[in-house]
């Protein structure tokens, strides 16, 4: 796990841009994995000026993470709108290009299996966004979820819930169901850069990078991925006992080698 500590949350937004940047020249058919939550906002900021400035997404895909179960089709929170809102409709990517999964499905497993293929289909991600929970929960695979799972239903645990009412008129509009990629889905991800910002992530962001793993904290399943980047800022690092071992560590690593 390379952990890069940045200045602010537009430096984080451009390094991780820089690497998507990267992928979509080198590979323009990029299969990207998308995160919702604030935390990626800086990356798609970024991203939707490079575009303006001719980076091109016309032949890359996208994959969401996870979705709300119940939320009508449409309803301006499902993730299937948020991405489309603050990332895909400001870009060129196809709109039949970009996925999530169906949580309006009648046969939810079936939705979830269609989903679990659709990525196989496409080649797999290349390079996954994530943001991590103030409880340590990637995409919406809370604390307990096996690190084999594959793509389901799960239930919020109400830290979460209360955590993403801002996003609604109340926490009662909170779904209490999602489907979410499991956490043996994000690890087949060949690239997977997290970004965590603010000190109501040091907590968690201390337990994944330099806790035991433990289904306790699902984000710690990142440290048997083989490539596996972590941009925070000042804050979201705070709790690091190796802050600046890692800062040390990237002000000298060789340009050559990138994230
Ligand atoms: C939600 C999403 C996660 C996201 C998390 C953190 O629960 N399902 O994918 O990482 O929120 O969100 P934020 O980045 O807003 O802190």
């Amino acid at each position: 796990m390379e952990i890069v500590i940045l200045g602010s949350s537009k430096q984080i937004g451009k390094l991780a841009a820089d690497a998507i940047e990267d992928l979509v020249r080198h590979k323009p058919n990029a299969v990207l994995g998308l995160a919702t939550g604030s935390s990626p906002l800086p990356v798609y900021d970024e991203l939707a000026d490079r575009h303006e400035g001719g980076l091109d997404f016309s032949q890359a895909s996208a994959f969401t993470l996870d979705e709300y179960v119940g939320l009508p089709a449409g309803h301006p929170e499902s993730y299937r709108e948020v991405i489309r809102r603050e990332f895909t409709n400001r870009v060129n990517i196809a709109p039949e290009n970009v996925h999530g999964p169906d949580g309006t499905a009648q046969d939810i497993p079936a939705a979830c299996q269609a989903y679990e293929e659709a990525i196989a289909a496409a080649g797999g991600v290349d390079l996954q966004l994530l943001g991590v929970g103030t409880d340590g929960h990637l995409a919406f695979n809370e604390p307990g979820s096996s690190f084999a799972s594959r793509t389901r239903i799960k239930s919020l645990i109400e830290q979460t819930r209360r955590d993403n009412a801002r996003f609604f008129n109340s926490l009662a509009e909170v779904p209490h169901h999602v489907l979410t990629q499991g956490l043996g889905t994000i690890m087949e991800a060949r690239h997977v850069i997290l970004l965590a910002t603010g000190a109501q992530k040091a907590q968690a962001v201390r337990d994944f990078v330099e806790g035991p793993v433990s289904a306790i904290c699902p984000a710690s399943v990142l440290q048997f991925h083989p490539h596996a980047t972590v941009l925070l800022d000042e804050a979201a690092a705070s709790a690091l006992k190796l802050a600046d071992f890692y800062r040390h560590t990237y002000d000298n690593k060789p340009a050559w080698q990138g994230l």
